[in-house]
């Protein structure tokens, strides 16, 4: 029988972290800092160092069958993402993804190009760019963040693109503003002038796998150690960019599309384990709403608002709770009826106590969390708050329970009100 609501005890069932001694009694609200992962992740890894672990694709089985399994992970998150496999590339990290695409911009910008980034964005997504802009003499344009909100307005960049813009940078969900920014619009602007648009979705992916097709990005880079699955970063480089930005890794591998833009070479085990979070996401599909089918990309964008639908009732109930105390600035959107979605990653400034005293209390009373900039100091100066001091970040995904959120209010009454 289909279920309209996502079944927690069937949710939870899915992540061992869950039944782990040092988790009893606590509350975790810092997923945006990396999720638990599923059981089909743990699984796939453990699959793969015990009945594969030889150098993949040659003759003999277990090498067959450990190419086997990276190329059905290529080719199962380019369905789910809706492109091509070979527009798929795995990276160590995001952080490392966005500094070879840079070094491969670096190559093709001229002197008086134009680069615009945000303010709004983790520093991986713009801090080798705007290095490398400058070295190949670009001119940068900071598109900027309002100071009170937090918010991006697109009127902004409408003001800053030209004929001579080659790229713009910009967060899909700011990991400390938490607002979804309307990237087809974005490409689209972007777009009329001959730019190229970079959308880092780490803040994004874990709550909603995105169709990069219909957002129209160029590139569309997330983590997918926060999305349940291996410590790498996937990227999707659409295929004509592809083509256009030169080899970063070795020479003789230029023609192949998954080598091109990854330097580091692949980690056989992470790559073929990648794909399996995807089986949790069809096995979510099928308690809930029946055979997922072939349609991989359509299972993933139902099971996406069953996600989105359980973690926004949530995510308004600590909102309200914040933003009925007069002794914190929350940033970011107050709920998520809004003209534009908030993902679940809350960030608050404390007035009156220091964030790593609350942060601590917190911590005290079983809800796993932490204070800090985040690596988006750019953010935290844009909104005029010292990125030493910090803020206190409360980041949750679809597995958080109503309990963790009611445990969250109360310890958060507590520590404010002592
Ligand atoms: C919004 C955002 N972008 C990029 C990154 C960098 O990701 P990675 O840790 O995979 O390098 C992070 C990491 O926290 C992030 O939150």
């Amino acid at each position: 029988m289909p279920h309209d609501a996502l079944e927690l005890d069937v949710v939870r069932s899915h992540f061992p972290a869950f039944e782990s001694p040092g988790n009893a009694g606590q509350s975790f609200f810092e997923n945006a800092g990396g999720s638990y992962a599923c059981r089909q992740t743990i699984d796939a890894l453990s699959s793969y160092y015990t009945d594969t672990k030889v150098q993949p694709y040659a003759d003999y089985g277990p090498s067959a069958d450990a190419g086997a399994r990276m190329d059905r992970s290529r080719r199962r998150w380019a369905e789910a993402l809706g492109v091509e496999s070979r527009e798929v590339v795995f990276g160590p990290s995001t952080s490392m993804n966005t500094y070879v695409l840079a070094n491969a911009f670096g190559e093709i910008l001229a002197p008086g190009d134009e680069v615009i980034v945000t303010n709004q964005d983790h520093e991986a997504n713009t801090g080798a760019i705007r290095r490398i802009a400058e070295r190949v003499g670009a001119t940068l344009r900071e598109w900027r963040i309002d100071p009170v909100t937090g918010h991006l307005d697109p009127d902004g960049l409408y003001e800053l693109l030209g004929e001579r813009t080659r790229l713009v940078t910009v967060p899909h969900a700011s990991n400390i503003v938490g607002e979804e920014n309307p990237i087809a619009e974005i490409c689209s602007a972007a777009h009329s002038v001959g730019a190229r648009v970079v959308v880092d979705g780490v803040s994004f992916a874990p709550h909603s796998l995105p169709d990069v097709d219909a957002l129209h990005a160029d590139v569309y880079l997330f983590s997918l150690y926060k999305t349940y699955s291996v410590h790498q970063g996937l990227m999707v480089v659409r295929s004509g960019l592809l083509a256009e930005l030169p080899n970063q890794g070795h020479f003789f591998n230029a023609d192949v599309p998954d080598k091109r833009l990854n330097p580091a070479g692949p980690d056989h085990a992470q790559v073929a384990a990648a794909g399996a979070v995807l089986d949790y996401v069809e096995a979510l599909h099928r308690h809930h709403i029946g055979d997922p089918g072939t349609d991989l990309r359509g299972a993933v964008g139902r099971v996406s608002r069953l996600w989105r639908e359980h973690e926004n009732v949530l995510t308004d109930a600590l909102l309200d709770s914040l933003s009925s105390r007069d002794d914190v600035r929350l940033i970011g959107p107050g709920a998520t009826g809004g003209a534009r979605h908030r993902c679940p990653t809350i960030a608050f400034s404390p007035l009156a106590i220091e964030p790593e005293k609350v942060a601590r209390g917190l911590v005290e009373r079983g809800v796993q969390t932490s204070s800090g900039h985040y690596y988006a100091v750019r953010v935290l100066e844009g909104l005029g708050i010292d990125p030493d001091r910090g803020v206190v970040r409360l980041s949750f995904v679809h597995y958080t329970s109503p309990a963790d959120i009611e445990r969250a209010v109360t310890a958060l009454d507590e520590v404010l009100d002592a």
